[in-house]
């Protein structure tokens, strides 16, 4: 498969929530390397790195809509569980020794892509509200989430 490039259209005017889109892009294009490199414990490696990032980002979000008062935040929700379920079920059949990481990529691309231009972009307006006023709240969340 080939690179997956960041576009501009990706954006949803936020800058946290873009660089945890961009990180996960990055992560499908370091498991598209490892998947040409045969390495298994390499695909492993990058495929578990890429389903607890993106949980967490799933995680974060959720925490900044609730906190927004975003009138769809249950509905998000929902949307991420079934969306996290489906991809653990990819880690799943991967440790039974099935080669899944390419369907997965594809997957996950095309779901990434309309959920960030549909359902992220809506709300928005409700998390800029947080993220720009809020800041004590965003770093403890952040620095909880995501700790370096
Ligand atoms: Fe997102
Ligand atoms: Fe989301």
């Amino acid at each position: 498969m080939s690179h997956w490039i960041w576009e501009d259209s990706l954006s949803i005017g936020i800058e946290t929530i873009d660089n945890q889109h961009r990180r996960i892009v990055n992560y499908l294009n370091q498991l598209d390397d490892a998947t040409a490199s045969r390495d298994r414990d390499k695909v492993s490696q990058v495929l578990s790195g890429l389903i607890d990032y993106t949980e967490t980002h799933f995680t974060f979000e959720e925490k900044l809509l609730e906190k927004s008062g975003y009138p769809l935040s249950d509905s998000h929700r929902k949307v991420h569980e079934t969306f996290a379920s489906h991809i653990n079920n990819y880690q799943m059949r991967h440790d039974k020794g099935e080669d899944v990481a390419r369907q997965l990529m594809s997957e996950l691309r095309i779901w990434l892509t309309n959920h960030i231009k549909k359902d992220d972009a809506d709300y928005a307006p409700y998390a800029k509200k947080i993220l720009n006023v809020d800041k004590s709240w965003t770093d403890k969340i952040l620095g909880k989430l995501f700790p370096q």
